[in-house]
């Protein structure tokens, strides 16, 4: 199958391959940089990142990407001034509020990962509602990482194994790749082919630690709130030029 693009500077759509990556996660990170620049308070440049997503939410529907991950609070980001983390919490809250609807319309499965039992019980309810209406769609899976540690998620799946080790329910040797990837936040999503950190940072900071194991990364300046669908495209279109070959020759 053929995907178009569309290509802004020629204004004409440009057909790339197949080999579309299945699951596209994102740091969105430089919300606080796009409002300095700005001279903005923070919060503004936390409000225009939310808005950046819709537009990629629908890209990835139309491309067909069906993963979607976007790394939206860390375990780390608890260490941000109060009112900063209360912000971003109400913005969650807002945004699932006012756009389950539309994404729902889209076909999208609104899904988090992350020990969400630490947020506000608003946003946890918001996100289980936004789940359970959402949860048959057939289009892209985006899954919110919300209070996401890739430290704290291995934790959480050794303490899970352990305790079934301990009542018999399983034995030591059962412990393997797969068995592992059933007990993190992610089971049942495909490792990510493809990472994308915007901002001009080059690093993971505890995102899907496991699961990165074979993604490819791409980086670029760009602020989050400015990230376009055809910063998307320029993404995957470095992707599939990628060589990938799991540790194997070619
Ligand atoms: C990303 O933007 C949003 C969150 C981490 C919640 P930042 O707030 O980290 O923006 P910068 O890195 O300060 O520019
Ligand atoms: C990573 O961004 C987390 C999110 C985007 C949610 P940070 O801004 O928290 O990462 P560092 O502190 O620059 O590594
Ligand atoms: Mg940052």
């Amino acid at each position: 199958m053929k995907f178009k693009f569309f290509n802004k500077n020629t204004d004409k759509e440009v057909k790339i391959k197949e080999n579309i990556p299945q699951h596209v996660a994102i740091i969105m990170d430089g919300n606080g940089r796009w409002a300095k620049s700005r001279n903005l308070p923070r919060f503004m440049g936390h409000k225009a990142g939310v808005e950046a997503i819709r537009n990629i939410v629908k890209e990835c529907n139309r491309i067909g990407v069906k993963y979607l991950t976007l790394y939206a609070f860390s375990t780390e980001n608890w260490k941000r001034p109060k009112e900063e983390v209360d912000l971003l919490m109400s913005l969650l809250l807002e945004y699932l509020k006012k756009e389950v609807d539309e994404l729902h319309k889209n076909n999208v499965v609104v899904n988090s990962i992350g020990n969400i039992e630490k947020l506000p019980e608003k946003c946890q309810i918001e996100l289980k509602k936004a789940y359970e209406k959402t949860k048959n769609n057939k289009g892209v899976v985006m899954s919110l990482a919300l209070n996401y540690g890739g430290r704290d998620e291995i934790i959480y799946a050794v303490k899970k194994i352990c305790a079934r080790v301990k009542n018999g329910q399983m034995s030591i040797d059962m412990i393997d790749e797969d068995m592992i990837d059933k007990f993190l936040f992610t089971a049942g999503i495909p490792d990510p082919d493809l990472i994308i950190r915007p901002s001009g940072e080059k690093r993971i900071s505890n995102f899907l630690l496991w699961q990165c194991a074979y993604s490819e990364f791409w980086y670029s300046n760009i602020n989050w709130p400015d990230f376009s669908p055809k910063d998307l495209q320029d993404a995957i279109k470095d992707y599939q030029k990628r060589d990938r070959r799991f540790g194997g020759i070619k």
